[in-house]
């Protein structure tokens, strides 16, 4: 483990929301935290409600919830009132094409608008969300569309033409929605802005128990095609608390989330918990460019920021001056998920925004952060931080007993946190998989030190984690066995610099095909158009065989191994030995 340092953020610019950690964990009780969620008689509730109408019913109903600025450089805003209307009348839509609570309504669109409001009129009709990463090839898109039964896709004119490729597949997919004036209603689609503007901007909303199902998404295990994560409107509690303890929001903040409505990131942090707390925030909708990000900040005067240590690195790795071309002092609060931060980021933005940025753990099942770095507690450089309160967590031993402190192993949680998934889509056998005895087990190793902070050591499975997002090496695999010239494939996650891991394909040819960089070039442009941009694999190494078990599974821990020059380790399943 690096040596420890311990830095202690003296330039608080405010006093945090959570003042002191042990104080909030003491005695800290779900029922508590529930009642600060407002419900409905019998204790039914609508996530929604929470997010959008309560602040439009009441002192935050001309408060903008949103800035949007697209990759044109067209800026919106929308205030409270106007996204509850806006969404009553997606939810009336919805109905008006026969959506029934619980029936799924997806959406394959660029972050836009159309997106956080159809999303919330979603959630208002009672039926469940689920977002799609616009980059998804036919493939992905496919998995993901078929296995949730979607019978409604809103989408977009660009990315309209890649559903129309897999739409024979799709027998529950009933009706296609198309924002900004792309749709060809004489195919049946449905016009987003012509059914919105018939549509009435009052809805009752649909009244739910709070283990009804909110949201979905699809996320990569080590094995098998993704599975859908579900999710509950009870989740709201925790994603509320959070957004308050952990980004620290308060009533004056404008918040920015980085990540793509397409991931969890992007659904629990850039929608549900900042505005379920009141808060302004800007959504972007263009790519990545460090001075476009500066201007972002300077413009909207964010003051509380959540990315990613990919891109933090990007920032980094940017010219040192380009930060002081711009007004970034509005900045009091940073926060960073989805892979390792480095010591190095945070030091560097001390260095350059006068704070640093605070680790955050979670994953799409956990529903909300876990465990954190928390602006009242000093930071350890290289920890994750401490448990959120409530949260019962152990590194355990493959028996499922709690190792002493100081051991590496499994990072498990006690379940039962409000949060939590609540199945796998039509996988109930896939959802047991995560327990061992009486813990959800997170498929991350890691250590507790003395003090109870959290260090992550890596992932116990083969998930790749890239720039941040999550890729099976499976879904890489089977994509890559698609190819005419590819007999069979085997994909690592390697360490880099910059993007945390790239992934590296080991590939053997059918006979008759002859290795080449050109081949490698089109076999990748292959994965691009089948999976997404990022679950390509950056490096391809054509090979004669490839390590299997007995059993005839592809052992990714000896390619790695072999690849990273590392011990072989056991080795007496292999085959081909
Ligand atoms: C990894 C993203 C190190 C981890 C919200 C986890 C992290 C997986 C951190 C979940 C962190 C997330 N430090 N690793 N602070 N946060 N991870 O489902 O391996 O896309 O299991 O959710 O990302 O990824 P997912």
């Amino acid at each position: 483990m690096q040596e420890i340092s311990v830095f202690k953020n003296k330039n608080l610019k405010k006093t945090p929301t959570m003042p002191d950690l042990e104080e909030a964990s003491r005695d800290f009780k779900w029922e508590d935290a529930k009642k600060e969620i407002e419900c409905f008689e019998d204790g039914k509730m609508n996530a929604a409600w929470n997010v959008i109408d309560v602040h439009a019913n009441g002192e935050r109903k001309n408060k903008i919830a949103l800035y949007y600025e697209g990759d044109d450089g067209i800026i919106e805003k929308f205030t409270f009132g106007e996204m509850s209307e806006l969404s009553n009348r997606f939810a009336n839509v919805l109905k008006k094409l026969g959506i029934q609570r619980q029936d799924r309504v997806f959406y394959f669109l660029s972050r836009s608008p159309e997106l956080y409001v159809s999303f919330l009129g979603t959630l208002k009709a009672g039926a469940i969300a689920g977002t799609l990463f616009p980059a998804f090839g036919d493939d992905a898109l496919r998995d993901r569309l078929l296995d949730s039964g979607a019978k409604v896709i809103v989408t977009e004119g660009p990315l309209k033409e890649r559903l129309y490729k897999i739409r024979d597949s799709l027998p529950d997919l009933k009706h296609i929605i198309v924002v900004k004036n792309g749709a060809d209603t004489s195919k049946g689609e449905f016009c987003y802005n012509t059914e919105m503007a018939a549509a009435s901007s009052y809805f009752e909303i649909e009244k739910m128990n709070p283990e009804d199902y909110s949201f979905m998404l699809y996320t990569s295990g080590t094995t098998g095609k993704p599975k859908g994560v579900v999710h509950a409107h009870a989740g709201i509690v925790q994603q509320y608390l959070s957004a308050k303890w952990v980004l620290d929001l308060q009533d004056d903040d404008i918040f920015w989330c980085t990540a793509d409505l397409g991931w969890v990131t992007g659904i629990v942090y850039g929608l549900l918990g900042p505005w379920a707390c009141g808060t302004t925030q800007v959504g972007y909708g263009g790519r990545f460019k460090p001075e476009k990000w500066y201007e972002l900040i300077q413009r909207y005067k964010i003051t509380v920021w959540y990315t990613a240590p990919t891109a933090i690195r990007m920032l980094m790795a940017a010219s040192d001056d380009l930060p002081k071309n711009f007004d970034l002092s509005s900045l009091r609060h940073l926060c960073s998920v989805g892979e390792p931060l480095n010591p190095e980021g945070v030091k560097w933005s001390v260095e350059v925004f006068g704070q640093p940025f605070h680790d955050t753990w979670w994953q799409t099942e956990t529903g909300s952060i876990l465990i954190t770095n928390y602006p009242c507690m000093p930071i350890k450089f290289g920890s994750m931080g401490k448990l959120f309160p409530g949260i019962e967590a152990a590194i355990i031993d493959e028996a499922g007993n709690p190792l002493p402190q100081g051991a590496e192993g499994d990072l498990a949680i006690k379940p039962g946190w409000p949060s939590m998934m609540r199945t796998i889509w039509k996988n109930e056998a896939r959802f047991k998989e995560y327990f061992r005895g009486n813990w959800y087990v997170t498929g991350d190793t890691a250590m507790i030190d003395k003090d109870g902070y959290f260090w992550y050591v890596g992932r116990a499975d083969d998930v790749i984690k890239t720039s941040g997002e999550r890729v099976g090496p499976f879904e890489v695999e089977s994509a890559l066995v698609e190819h005419d010239a590819v007999a069979e494939a085997g994909v690592i996650g390697k360490p880099d610099e910059l993007r945390g891991n790239i992934i590296k394909a080991f590939v053997m040819l059918k006979p008759g095909f002859t290795a080449s960089d050109d081949l490698k070039k089109e076999i990748q442009q292959f994965i691009k158009g089948k999976l997404a941009g990022h679950a390509y694999p950056r490096e391809i190494d054509f090979v004669d065989s490839l390590p299997k078990t007995r059993s005839g599974k592809i052992m990714r821990r000896l390619l790695k191994a072999k690849e990273l020059g590392l011990p072989i380790g056991d080795t007496s399943t292999l085959e081909n030995d």
